[in-house]
């Protein structure tokens, strides 16, 4: 919301260094460079609080089993926690935990989300396991639902079917176990939180800068 005449002129003295200003115009079309700079200085904070953002999201998968013996987040943790112990790097390892993310507001694309929101800080490659893993984990229960298991090979031919089959079958598949030396998500914070740091990639930033 933008602050109004008197909050501008009022606030200046009492703004702590850790708040940048804030702008005063009603329409884009008539904001200034130095209006955006000042936006940008907002932008880079909020860009800073991403990991914290990511990772209290996750909590949201906590409490609903969706039926399962473990729920959403014990889940996604134990993924984590698989592709850890098994050697993964850190990248791979958050594409894990976040790989069903999107359970709580893409119920029918879940895969779509999480792999939209890691798509900016992973490789390619991570990145196309996360959005397809919904269909290559439908090989191990698509077929009890009058689906077609091996849906997924429509990727037949795709460079990177087998990695994605792995990550199912190595991870996903099996990480529905309550008596399994789970980690806390306390423990994944740190490679969050480095994941996140900085994007490959975004429209926000000129090409060739950093
Ligand atoms: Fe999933
Ligand atoms: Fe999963």
């Amino acid at each position: 919301m933008p602050p109004t005449q008197t909050q501008t002129k009022t606030q200046p003295q009492t703004q702590t260094q850790t708040e940048p200003a804030a702008t005063t115009f009603t329409a884009m079309r008539a904001a200034t460079r130095d209006d955006y700079q000042v936006i940008a200085q907002h932008a880079g904070r909020f860009f800073e609080e991403l990991p914290g953002r990511v990772l209290t999201h996750l909590t949201l998968l906590a409490g609903d089993t969706g039926g399962y013996a473990v729920d959403r987040l014990t889940h996604s943790l134990q993924t984590a926690t698989r592709a850890q112990r098994d050697g993964r790097d850190d990248e791979y390892v958050v594409c894990a935990l976040l790989h069903d993310i999107g359970d709580t507001l893409a119920c029918s694309n879940h895969a779509d989300l999480a792999a939209t929101i890691l798509e900016p800080f992973v490789s390619e490659k991570n990145h196309w396991i996360v959005k397809q893993h919904a269909i290559f984990q439908g090989y191990y229960f698509f077929h009890h639902l009058g689906l077609d298991r091996d849906m997924r090979d429509r990727f037949r031919d795709h460079e990177w079917w087998r990695d994605c089959a792995e990550f199912c079958e190595k991870y996903d598949q099996n990480s529905f176990d309550r008596d399994y030396d789970t980690l806390p998500l306390e423990a994944f914070e740190p490679i969050v939180r480095k994941v996140f740091a900085e994007p490959r990639k975004t429209i926000y930033r000129q090409e060739g800068t950093t």
